[in-house]
């Protein structure tokens, strides 16, 4: 089957194509190129890469000629970056999903629509969020995933366009742009620059393998019913549980661990029950701890020009304007 893969050259994105091969598949990968996009992360791969935008019809009406379904990964994906701009998140997220929900109206393709488990805001102890659980966003990010995804079960139910959401807990593995906790804290350990926890650091969220959320979205493309959702949980740990656990692993100084000013909005935990993926048959194969993690950390030390690359140029501007401030204070 050829599959259109937007926001390929991203970091689940770049996984999941190499699944797709894997699994005798031919994708096709649209992606604007955007400051988490980036060629090297398919390098080896032999994948066609169409550079484009998906709220522009006409790319992606070019990029998915004769493709037979579509997975959108394409989105504007940092909290932080969010809540210092959200215009591109709109136009992504929001006019993005629209675009490629037309396509799969006018061709007839099957997409999968990935979203995450931001998009019902977060839980205090106890409970865990299911699929027909109401929305409630918290971040300028999830916000406009929220209204992305929410698009998805009205075009199936309205046009009857064959599309599927998946809803993925925090992802981790190789290639992940160091904006994120784990690549951020685990390239600063090994450069000896402080890991900046913000607040208390007692946050939870559930961490799932790239391979194991992969493995879920390939499954709904060929299972999942038209206008349903799936979770796709991971493992519960406390921010300063993988903090700590990233700095045995590093052999980093402890001191380094710098509470900073907290995020605003910050949610406090997501939880989420995954029973419905499960009952199609889907297992994660990685655990966090025993293999997962530790596998993680020696990707990103043995790839240090990966990471000296992505870490340079705007990134510096980023992290100026991100973390300057709350670490001087
Ligand atoms: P990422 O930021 O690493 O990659 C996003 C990719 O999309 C980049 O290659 C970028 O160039 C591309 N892109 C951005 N805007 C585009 C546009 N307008 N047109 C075409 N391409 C565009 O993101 P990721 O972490 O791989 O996330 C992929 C998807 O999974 C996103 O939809 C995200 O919301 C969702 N998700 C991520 C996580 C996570 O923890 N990373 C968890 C659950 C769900
Ligand atoms: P992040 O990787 O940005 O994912 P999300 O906000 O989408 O869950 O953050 C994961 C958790 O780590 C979240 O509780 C915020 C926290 N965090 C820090 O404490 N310091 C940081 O520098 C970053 C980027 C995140």
């Amino acid at each position: 089957m050829r599959v259109l893969v937007t926001g390929g050259a991203g970091f689940i994105g770049s996984h999941f194509v190499r699944r797709l091969l894997a699994s005798g598949h031919e994708p096709v990968v649209l992606d604007k190129l955007t400051y988490a996009g980036n060629p090297a992360n398919l390098d080896g791969v032999e994948v066609k890469l169409v550079v484009g935008d998906i709220a522009d019809p006409d790319a992606v009406a070019s990029a998915g000629e004769g493709c037979e379904s579509a997975v959108n990964f394409a989105a504007e994906t940092h909290v932080d970056r969010s809540i210092l701009g959200a215009r591109e998140f709109a136009m992504t997220n929001v006019i993005g999903t629209q675009v490629m929900l037309e396509w799969a109206r006018t061709t007839g393709a099957r997409l999968v629509h990935v979203s995450t488990d931001e998009v019902y805001g977060d839980l205090e102890a106890g409970g865990r969020s299911r699929e027909d659980d109401p929305l409630r966003p918290s971040s300028p990010y999830s916000a406009t995933k929220a209204a992305g995804d929410l698009l998805v079960p009205a075009y199936a139910r309205t046009y009857g366009v064959n599309a599927s959401v998946t809803r993925g807990a925090n992802t981790y593995g190789a290639r992940q742009f160091p904006e994120k906790l784990i690549p951020l804290f685990v390239t600063n350990a090994l450069d000896g620059l402080p890991l900046p926890v913000y607040g208390d650091g007692h946050q939870v969220r559930e961490w799932l393998h790239a391979e194991d959320h992969s493995a879920a979205i390939e499954l709904v493309l060929h299972e999942g019913a038209p206008g349903e959702i799936y979770n796709v949980g991971g493992e519960d740990h406390e921010n300063l549980e993988v903090t700590h656990r990233i700095l045995e692993l590093t052999g980093a100084d402890p001191s380094l661990v710098t509470h900073v000013e907290d995020r605003a909005g910050h949610d406090r935990r997501y939880a989420i029950d995954d029973a419905k993926l499960r009952a199609l048959g889907w297992a994660p194969a990685h655990s966090f701890g025993e293999r997962g993690l530790p596998d993680t950390v020696a990707w990103y030390s043995e790839n240090r020009a990966w990471c000296d690359n992505v870490k340079s140029g705007d990134y510096r501007a980023y992290y100026e304007e991100q973390y300057s401030a709350r670490l001087k204070a």
